[in-house]
Order: structure tokens, then C-alpha cells, then sequence
């Protein structure tokens, strides 16, 4: 609810209040965000003053109490004696720099309205209001807008702001951020995400005493560098308890947040686009939106945090026929096969996938011109490679869908080989630097998507690979990074808008893909997590997180997702051992349990499998979909995240929960674990129970002769015998509890196998061992 009189500003969510103030200087004036509070005496929220330090610059004349540099503000740019990092920066047509925004009026309307440029976030609840605050530069008469958009039931706020040249004269902008916030104390906690390739969202820690932290990507893209979410908490705060406040952001190009502490010991938060490298001129009368900053608070820890973004994608980001449906099964022929397939040994793996439960068959990259290694192609979507696929796309996907399997397909639209058709006909469709050496990035170039030519030409040619009959889904891949930042399209003077009107032309084209082909499940991927953001999740409800499949790196990646995106968004697949990134062995089920906690897939040579492997997947995809919905669309908890993952998820109604744990290294002699659990109703009664699995004797090593009556030579032919006829059985638990108990307790599980013996109340638990636990209402 929005509580506004032009002079102090309430905007209330469901447990949290943010409010500002009109200051008699006109300046907005942070005032409080934090727990819901019902505050009629504004008072006792300002910071009271009565003469400005020694060293600072005061306002003006009138106002000597006032320096800029020391009070929690909305909005800040440079010039009138805020030393801080600035929300906009620009260069006047008279070349001065210093603006002084001050308040003009303010409008409530019912509703979040739809951005012009850039994806927005939506309400269909129809309880959303959004706050417009338009500001007025005292200096030239330019006006900025700042919006807030409360989502009162997912705790949510969201921030943006739109420049407007109201002056008379051409303006450049050098900095147009999206938000500004400023904390009255110093010493919080930043929690960002940073990492690479096969090596997404590694959670990092840096408490803030003085000085500056910077959150930023500079790929061109959101970045896997980088993730533009991050958390600002008291130190002290954990999963369950303390103030936590997140933020993110609706854009997929290059971001920027600075966190700093000021001199008088206030830290300041802005967000936005990266100001490095960009610029943007506004004739007289243009206008320039800067993208959607979504913040939350929970006064409970990381989890209500995450709560409160998990519901906010689902609820508003994430879109269309698939936004609540439960997503296919895949196969996916990359690891199966990487370029080295033909059109029966597809078939032959889409076979045994879909005997095995397999929903849908994707093709993964190769298929397209002469495409047997990533050298070559990228662009000619035209071409299909008739020696792999004799009857194209339709005869593949007809065949595919005889077999009772979906269909779906890789892309890469926004790239392009110098060994392709396309460029030969359009060098000058490239991003590249004309006469100058070029910087390649997986022997690519991107497609100068500053040029609606270029951008009109891949809608055709996208909806010509879209319109395949029987094609019902789409990875649309991006594999390269930013460098020689140049379009060929725009004037010398114009080389700076380059980054952002990228990402606005990256939007055109697959917003209009999106709405062309709704039913078409798309998934995003860019060579794994680097484009994994709220911006492209307005499109694609599905994103690939990382190209590594290892299970233990997918802990820290996934775990590293949680904070902020809803496991409906990031997808995970079962692959091959030794894993092709990393070389580690894990076993079968460890793969499997981390996958089922993103949306799951398989990406390996199943008819490579061993009879008894793929009796396993199948008995893995088959429980999969029996707790789908919940697994997909439930309430996530992350628990306990060192040596040993736990995470849990409880539905919505909260009659099923799903649990997982993995363990990295084992522990000499450490026989007591506790599986956590959260979420569940404190008043019902809940059967927990785990899987019945049996495990390889082989795992025993030579101890199978402690209870052999012959002598057993280790990995013999004899040892092979006994292992295929003889099973060790796995642990039974099986208990009956109230949510309570189970809420605040968890539950004791059979001790870990120790060295001393071995029946089944003992867990065989080794190196990257992992469990699946599932709690349902009792009778
Ligand atoms: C990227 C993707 C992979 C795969 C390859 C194909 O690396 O992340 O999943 O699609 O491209 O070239």
C-alpha cells in the first residue's frame, strides 16, 4: 500500500515498510527500510541538524545546516557537494556537469506499467500500485522520474528511473543508474556472486567497515563474472534470522553496483547499467529509461529473502504458457555426442531416452551448414546439414515425435563465424572494428544487433527454425563475450551506445520470437550462466546454469542460484563419468539427486549405459515426475552448505516436501547425520521416508572376504560375478513425525558406515554420497 501527500512517502508490503521524505530544500530524503511499521510522526525517522561539519559544502546560502555529502538520500548526482558515488551523471550542452533535482509532484496509479525499451516485471494480481515521483533539474529544467512499484504479497519494491530532456538543448548522459539507497551506518555485509565458466555463482562474503565495493560485469552481457544479484545484511545475520536486504536487476548487459561507505559513516547503494564505456544523447524531448531494480527485506535471514524472490520471478517475471507448467524431461545430445552425430544415431539415443521416461529430445549444436567444430557457420540457419540430417529439421522432428518424444533445437542467433554464408554476404553485419585487428571469442563475432536491419533479418530467419512443425522447444545459446566494441551502423560519435542498444536489440528480437511462438518452451544458456538474469527470465523461463555437470561443483552453483531465482529457473542435467568437465566420478544417483533440484535433464550416451544404469535412470525419471510439481514449483530451504548440501523443498500447501543431501569428502569415523527441514506445517502429521536403493559390492573393495567363505581377488573376474548377483542393501528410514519436530529438529538419520560393520541400518555413505528424503501427510 502506498501512503503519499507530496511531502513524506509510505510504501508498505506485506512485513516491510520503505519511506522517504520531501526535504524543505526539495531533495528526497531516505528515510527507513525495514520491518513493516505504522508511523504517523515522520519525526523520529530524519536525522535532525543544525550546522554542516567542517570541510563539506552546504546547499546554498539559506541552508547552512544542510551538506548534500551527509544525508540518506533517493537520488544524487554530482555537483552540489554529494562526494558520493552519484545515481546520473551527465554533460550539458554548455558542458557543465552539476545538476540539482528537486521535487515537482507525484502520481499513484493502480498497476506496474509496461517499459517502452526494456522488459518489465507485470502484475496479474491486480494488488500492485506504482509511486512516480518526477523531479525537476534546477539548473537546465531536465526531469527524471523515479518509479516504485510495491509488491505488497512477495515483500517486493521495485526501482527505476526515466531521464527526460525537457531542456532546449541536446544533453549527454555518462551515468543513468537505476536506483540510489543509502544506509545510515557502515560495516554491513555484501554478498555477491562471482565465478566463470563451468564455475557460475561461487557465494562470496565481504563485510564493509570504510571505502568502496564494486559488483560489476563488463562482458557485454550479465555476466557469469558477476551476477548482478546481491545481498546487503548485518553482519551477523544467517539463514534464519537477521536483516537481509536483496537486490537485483532486470537487465542482461553490463551492470554496475557500488557499495560505499561515506566519510560520516553512512554506506550508499547504487545500481544500474555499467557507466563504463557508455554514453547515451538525448536530442531536446527524448527520453531514456533506465532498467528495473528489484529490491527486498526480510527481517528473517537469507531464506525470506529468498523466499521473497523465488515468489517474485515466479509471479511476476517469468511468463506465458510455461510459467506454471511443469517442465519436460530432456535428453540433450551435446555431451552425447558434441558435433559428431547423424540423423539414426539421434533417433537411436532418442529411443532409449524416451524407454527410459524421457520427455523431450533436444538437438544441441552442429546441425546447420558445415558445422562439425565451432570454427564455422554461426549465421547460416538456412542451410541445414543434409549429410546429418537427410530429411532437415521437419524430417528429424516428425521422427522424433513418432517416437512420442517432443522436439526442440539449439540456436545461436546473435553470432556469426567469418567461415559462414551470412558473412560473406554481410561482413558488415559483424561487430568488429573496420581496417583493425579483431578479438575473437570462441571464433565468433556477435551480430551487430545495434542495426534493426540485422535484427529484422534474424526475426525472419528465427521464425523460419521456430516454425518446424512439431518443434516445442528452443535453446537459444550465447557463447561469447564483448570486445571491440564497435558498430559499423552507428556514427563515431554515437560508439558508446554500443553496449546498451546491443541488449536493446537482443531484446526486440526475442521478445518478438517469445510472443510469436508463446507455446514454444524456451531455455536460455550462455555457454552456461553468463546471461543468467531477471531480464532474459521475462522471455525464457528456463535458463541453463552451467555448462559444468559435475554433481559437487553443481552444489556451490546451485546453491549459489538459490539466493535469488526459483529452482524453476535454472536447469540441471544427469551426465557422463568421469564428468567431462571435471574428470570426477560421482555416482549415478548423487547426479541424479543434485539435478532433480533444478529442472532436471540428461545429457549423455545413454546407450553407452550399462542395462543396470539405465534400469536406474529410469526408475530416477519415473520418481522425478511422480514429485515434479513440487520439486519444480515448491518453496526452497538451503540448510547446512560446507562439507555437506542440504536443501529442501515443501510445496506450496505444504502436504509434500522433497529433501536432498550430498556429502563432498567423507569423514573418518563421523557415523551421526541430521537431515534439516523447514516449511512444513507445524500442526500435521508427516511420513518421512527415503528411497530403496541397493548399492555395488565393488564399493566394499576387498572387505567383501570378511564375509566371504572363498577368497576374493579385488576387481577379478569372480569379484565381477559376485557383484553383478550380490547387493548390499541400502539403509531403511522410515519415521512418523509432526511438522514441528521435523521443522525444528529434522531428522536423526542411521549412522554413516564407520569401518566396523555393515547391515541396513547403516549408510554407505561414500565420498560425494547423497540421499533424496521425501515427507508426505500421514493418515
Ligand atoms: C555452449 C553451451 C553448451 C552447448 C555448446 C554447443 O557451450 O553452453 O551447452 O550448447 O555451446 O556449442
Amino acid at each position: 500500500m502506498i501512503k503519499a501527500d507530496g511531502k513524506v512517502f509510505f510504501l508498505n508490503t506485506k512485513s516491510t515498510t520503505y519511506a522517504f521524505r520531501v526535504m524543505e530544500t526539495g531533495q528526497l530524503e531516505h528515510m527507513y527500510y525495514g520491518r513493516l511499521i505504522n508511523c504517523d510522526e515522520p519525526s523520529v525517522l530524519i536525522e535532525k541538524r543544525a550546522f554542516a561539519p567542517g570541510n563539506t559544502i552546504t546547499y546554498d546560502d539559506a541552508h547552512q545546516d544542510l551538506t548534500l555529502e551527509d544525508v540518506r538520500l533517493e537520488l544524487s548526482a554530482i555537483g552540489k557537494g554529494d562526494l558520493r558515488e552519484p545515481m546520473l551523471e551527465v554533460v550539458c550542452a554548455d558542458g557543465s556537469t552539476s545538476l540539482d533535482f528537486v521535487y515537482d509532484s507525484y502520481e499513484v496509479i493502480q498497476g506496474k506499467p509496461e517499459f517502452k525499451t526494456l522488459p518489465s516485471s507485470y502484475d496479474e494480481t491486480g494488488k500492485v500500485e506504482t509511486l512516480n515521483v518526477t523531479m525537476k533539474d534546477k539548473n537546465h529544467g531536465f526531469t527524471l522520474i523515479l518509479s516504485y512499484s510495491v509488491f505488497e504479497e512477495c515483500d517486493v519494491i521495485t526501482r527505476s528511473a526515466k531521464f527526460i530532456n525537457t531542456s532546449e538543448e541536446s544533453v549527454r548522459l555518462t551515468r543513468m543508474l537505476s536506483m540510489l539507497m543509502d544506509y545510515d551506518h557502515p560495516g554491513m555485509k555484501i554478498t555477491s556472486f562471482h565465478g566463470g565458466w563451468t564455475r557460475e555463482m561461487n557465494k562470496s562474503d565481504i563485510v564493509l567497515p570504510a571505502g568502496k565495493f564494486v559488483n560489476s560485469s563488463f562482458t557485454g552481457t550479465s555476466s557469469n563474472r558477476c551476477n548482478p544479484l546481491f545481498m546487503i545484511s548485518e553482519p551477523d545475520s544467517c539463514e534464519e534470522s537477521g536483516d537481509v536486504w536483496g537486490f537485483n536487476l532486470l537487465y542482461s548487459g553490463n551492470h554496475y553496483s557500488a557499495t560505499e561507505v561515506s566519510s560520516f559513516k553512512k554506506t550508499r547503494v547504487v545500481y544500474g547499467i555499467n557507466p563504463q564505456n557508455f554514453a547515451w544523447d538525448l536530442a531536446a524531448g527524448e527520453e531514456f529509461e533506465a532498467p528495473e531494480a528489484v529490491l527486498t527485506y526480510s527481517a528473517a535471514g537469507f531464506r525470506q529473502m529468498s523466499l521473497n524472490m523465488h515468489d517474485f520471478v515466479r509471479e511476476h517475471i517469468t511468463r506465458g504458457p510455461w510459467k506454471k507448467k511443469e517442465r519436460p524431461v530432456l535428453i540433450n545430445s551435446w555431451e552425447a555426442s558434441y558435433f559428431d552425430f547423424t540423423e539414426s544415431s539421434l533417433l537411436k539415443l532418442a529411443k532409449t531416452a524416451k524407454n527410459a521416461g524421457v520427455e523431450l529430445f533436444v538437438m544441441d549444436d552442429g546441425w546447420f551448414g558445415d558445422r562439425n567444430d565451432d570454427h564455422r557457420a554461426l549465421g547460416d540457419w538456412d542451410i541445414v546439414n543434409k549429410k546429418k540430417l537427410p530429411g532437415g529439421l521437419e524430417g528429424l522432428s516428425k521422427k522424433v515425435n513418432d517416437l512420442g518424444l517432443m522436439f526442440g533445437l539449439w540456436v545461436e542467433p546473435e553470432m556469426i563465424n567469418v567461415d559462414s554464408e551470412l558473412y560473406r554476404k554481410h561482413p558488415d553485419w559483424a561487430i568488429d572494428i573496420p581496417g583493425m585487428d579483431h578479438s575473437e571469442g570462441r571464433f565468433q563475432r556477435l551480430l551487430d544487433l545495434c542495426n534493426p536491419e540485422v535484427v529484422d533479418y534474424m526475426i525472419d530467419r528465427m521464425s523460419e527454425v521456430f516454425s518446424t512443425p512439431g518443434l516445442a522447444y528452443i535453446k537459444w545459446d550465447m557463447n561469447r563475450n564483448f570486445s571491440d566494441y564497435y558498430s559499423k551502423y552507428l556514427p563515431a560519435d554515437k560508439q558508446f551506445e554500443v553496449s546498451h542498444r546491443y541488449v536493446l536489440g537482443f531484446y526486440r528480437l526475442l521478445k518478438t520470437l517469445a510472443e510469436r511462438f508463446p507455446e514454444i518452451l524456451m531455455e536460455g544458456c550462455a555457454s552456461g550462466g553468463n546471461r543468467f538474469d531477471l531480464g532474459v527470465l521475462c522471455y525464457y523461463p528456463q535458463i541453463w546454469a552451467s555448462d559444468n555437470t559435475d554433481a559437487v561443483s553443481r552444489l556451490a552453483i546451485q546453491d549459489g542460484y538459490s539466493y535469488g531465482y526459483p529452482q524453476s529457473t535454472y536447469t540441471a542435467h544427469v551426465s557422463a563419468c568421469p564428468n567431462h568437465q571435471t574428470l570426477r566420478v560421482t555416482p549415478l544417483e548423487s547426479r541424479f539427486a543434485v539435478a532433480s533440484f533444478g529442472v532436471l535433464g540428461y545429457e549423455l550416451n545413454l546407450n553407452d549405459m550399462k542395462s543396470e544404469d539405465i534400469a536406474a535412470v529410469k526408475a530416477q525419471i519415473e520418481l522425478y515426475k511422480q514429485y515434479r510439481k513440487t520439486l519444480q514449483f515448491g518453496d526452497f530451504y538451503r540448510h547446512k552448505a560446507d562439507n555437506i548440501y542440504q536443501w529442501s523443498i515443501v510445496d506450496k500447501d505444504k502436504s509434500t516436501s522433497v529433501s536432498m543431501l550430498m556429502q563432498r569428502e567423507i569423514v573418518a569415523g563421523d557415523q551421526y547425520l541430521k537431515i534439516n527441514m523447514a516449511g512444513l506445517d507445524q500442526k500435521t502429521k508427516y511420513h518421512f521416508f527415503g528411497r530403496k536403493l541397493e548399492y555395488n559390492v565393488k564399493g566394499f573393495g576387498d572387505l567383501v572376504n570378511t564375509v566371504s567363505p572363498i577368497h576374493i581377488k579385488q576387481d577379478s573376474l569372480v569379484h565381477n560375478l559376485v557383484a553383478k548377483f550380490v547387493k548390499m542393501p541400502g539403509e531403511i528410514e522410515d519415521y512418523v513425525a509432526y511438522g514441528d519436530t521435523l521443522n525444528s529438529n529434522g531428522v536423526k538419520l542411521v549412522q554413516s558406515f564407520v569401518g566396523t560393520g555393515f547391515n541396513e541400518e547403516v549408510r554407505y555413505f561414500p565420498d560425494f554420497g547423497a540421499r533424496l528424503y521425501f515427507v508426505e501427510k500421514a493418515e
